[in-house]
C-alpha cells in the first residue's frame, strides 16, 4: 500500500461528487508523483500486441512516467514482462524501445540477464553473490486475445472475471490476428487525467469534432438509441453478440478492475469510421460484413479500443511529466491485410488524426484554464457521466 501524503488526504475532501476534480490534482507535482506510484503502477496498462514479438528473444518497452516494462518473448515461446530497472545500482537493462536480444545486458556494469529475467551472471561480485537472488522484477501479465496487458504491482485489480466474459463478445473481431498498421503519438501540454477524461465523455464531441460527428452518434444520445435497433439487426447477421457489459465506475468489482463492451451505430452511409464511408481494410476476424457500427471496449480505466468491422483503434494517454501526455493511437487490421493493396495508411488515419489534433487543442486549453487560480470545478452533465466513473475508482485506490 502507497502512503497518502498529507496533501492527497485534503484534497479528497474538497472533491464534490457530480464536479470535476480540484485544481490540484492536475497542477500539484506531489499529486502526479503519488499519482504514478498509486494508480499508474497499481492498474493494469495496455502494452501492446502478440504480432509485434513473434520470435523468442523479440521485445518491446512500454514506458510511462518514470517507469519502464520489458515485455519479451522468452526462449520457450512465452511472453514474459519485466521492470526495466538493473538490480545491481538501477541502470536501465534495456535502452532500445524494441528489438531482438539473446539476453538482457546492462549497459552500466554488464550484470547479464535472460529472457526470463534471471541473473545470469554479476560480473566479479566474488563467491558469496548469490546471481539467483537478483533477477528482474517481474510484472504481471494478461494476454488476452492478443493483446498484452501489464501490471507493475504484485496485486494488480482483480481482472480475470471481467475478461471472461468479454471474451465472448470479443471473440468474433479476431484479435490475436491482427497486426500494427500505423501508431501516432500527439504530445499535449497537460496533465494525463485531462487527457483521459476528455477521451471519456463525448459531451464535447458536437461542439468540437466536425469530421467525427458527422459518421459517429455518440454525441447524440437520442439519435443513437433510434439508430441502435436496425444496427442491432445488422449485427447479428455479421457474427456480432449484441449484449453490452458495463463493469466500470460503481460497476467494477473492484477499483482498477473496470471491464466495457459495447457497440453503438454510426450514421447510414457510414460502414465504418472512414471519410466517404466505406471500408477501409478486410473485415476482422470471424465477421462476414459490415455492420456499420463501432464497439467501445474498455479494460481497465486506462485502455480503451475502438473496433469498427475492419480495424481496431488501441487509444491511451500516457504520462510523460505532470502536464506533459502521449496521447498515443495504434491503427491495427486484420493480420494478413498488405499495406496498398488491403489499406492505405493514409485513408485508415484520417479520422482519427483529424479528431486527435481536435482533442489536442481543447486538451491543452483545458489544462490552461485548470492552471489560473480561478478554476473552480463545475458541475458535469449526464452525457459525462464517465468521468464519475473513473473519479470513484481512482480516488479508491489512491
Ligand atoms: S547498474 Fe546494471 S550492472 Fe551496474
Ligand atoms: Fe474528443
Amino acid at each position: 500500500m502507497q502512503q497518502r501524503p498529507a496533501e492527497i488526504v485534503d484534497l479528497k475532501k474538497d472533491y464534490v461528487e457530480g464536479h470535476a476534480l480540484p485544481r490540484a490534482f492536475y497542477t500539484s507535482r506531489e499529486v502526479y508523483d503519488h499519482d504514478i506510484a498509486a494508480y499508474w503502477n497499481q492498474s493494469w496498462l495496455w502494452a501492446g500486441h502478440v504480432s509485434q514479438i513473434p520470435e523468442p528473444g523479440d521485445y518491446f518497452l512500454f514506458d510511462y512516467g518514470p517507469e519502464s516494462i520489458i515485455v519479451v518473448r522468452d526462449r520457450d515461446g512465452e511472453i514474459r514482462a519485466h521492470l526495466n530497472v538493473c538490480r545491481h545500482r538501477g541502470s536501465r537493462v534495456c535502452v532500445e524501445q524494441s528489438g531482438s536480444a539473446r539476453s538482457f545486458v546492462c549497459p552500466y556494469h554488464a550484470w547479464t540477464f535472460d529472457l526470463s529475467g534471471q541473473l545470469r551472471a554479476g560480473r566479479a561480485m566474488g563467491p558469496d553473490f548469490d546471481p539467483g537472488e537478483y533477477g528482474l522484477f517481474p510484472a504481471q501479465l494478461r494476454v488476452f486475445q492478443g493483446l498484452i496487458f501489464v501490471c507493475a504491482s504484485d496485486s494488480p485489480p482483480p481482472i480475470d472475471a471481467g475478461l471472461a466474459k468479454l471474451a465472448p463478445l470479443a471473440e468474433p473481431f479476431g484479435l490475436d490476428n491482427l497486426k500494427i498498421a500505423a501508431k501516432r503519438t500527439y504530445p499535449v501540454p497537460a496533465n494525463w487525467k485531462l487527457a483521459l477524461e476528455n477521451y471519456m465523455e463525448c459531451y464535447h464531441c458536437a461542439p468540437s469534432h466536425k469530421e467525427y460527428a458527422r459518421s459517429h452518434t455518440l454525441k447524440a444520445p437520442e439519435q443513437m438509441d433510434r439508430l441502435m435497433a436496425p444496427l442491432q439487426e445488422r449485427s447479428r447477421e455479421i457474427g456480432l453478440p449484441v449484449e453490452e457489459m458495463d463493469q466500470t465506475g460503481p460497476n467494477a468489482p473492484a477499483p482498477g478492475a473496470d471491464v466495457y463492451y459495447r457497440r453503438y451505430p454510426l450514421y447510414p452511409g457510414y460502414e465504418t469510421g472512414s471519410r466517404d464511408g466505406h471500408a477501409l481494410a478486410p473485415t476482422l476476424g470471424a465477421l462476414t460484413g459490415l455492420d456499420g457500427g463501432a464497439t467501445d471496449i474498455q479494460v481497465g480505466p486506462l485502455n480503451n479500443f475502438l473496433v469498427y468491422a475492419d480495424h481496431l483503434l488501441g487509444y491511451r494517454f500516457i504520462p510523460r511529466g505532470l502536464q506533459e501526455t502521449d496521447i498515443e493511437l495504434v491503427w491495427m487490421v486484420r493480420g494478413d491485410a498488405e499495406e496498398g493493396r488491403d489499406y492505405s495508411v493514409e485513408d485508415l488515419t484520417w479520422l482519427w488524426h483529424v479528431t486527435s489534433l481536435d482533442d489536442e487543442r481543447i486538451i491543452r486549453h483545458n489544462q490552461s484554464g485548470v492552471n489560473s487560480h480561478h478554476f473552480r470545478p463545475g458541475p458535469l452533465a449526464d452525457m459525462e457521466w464517465g468521468i464519475t466513473g473513473f473519479y470513484q475508482g481512482y480516488l479508491a485506490m489512491i
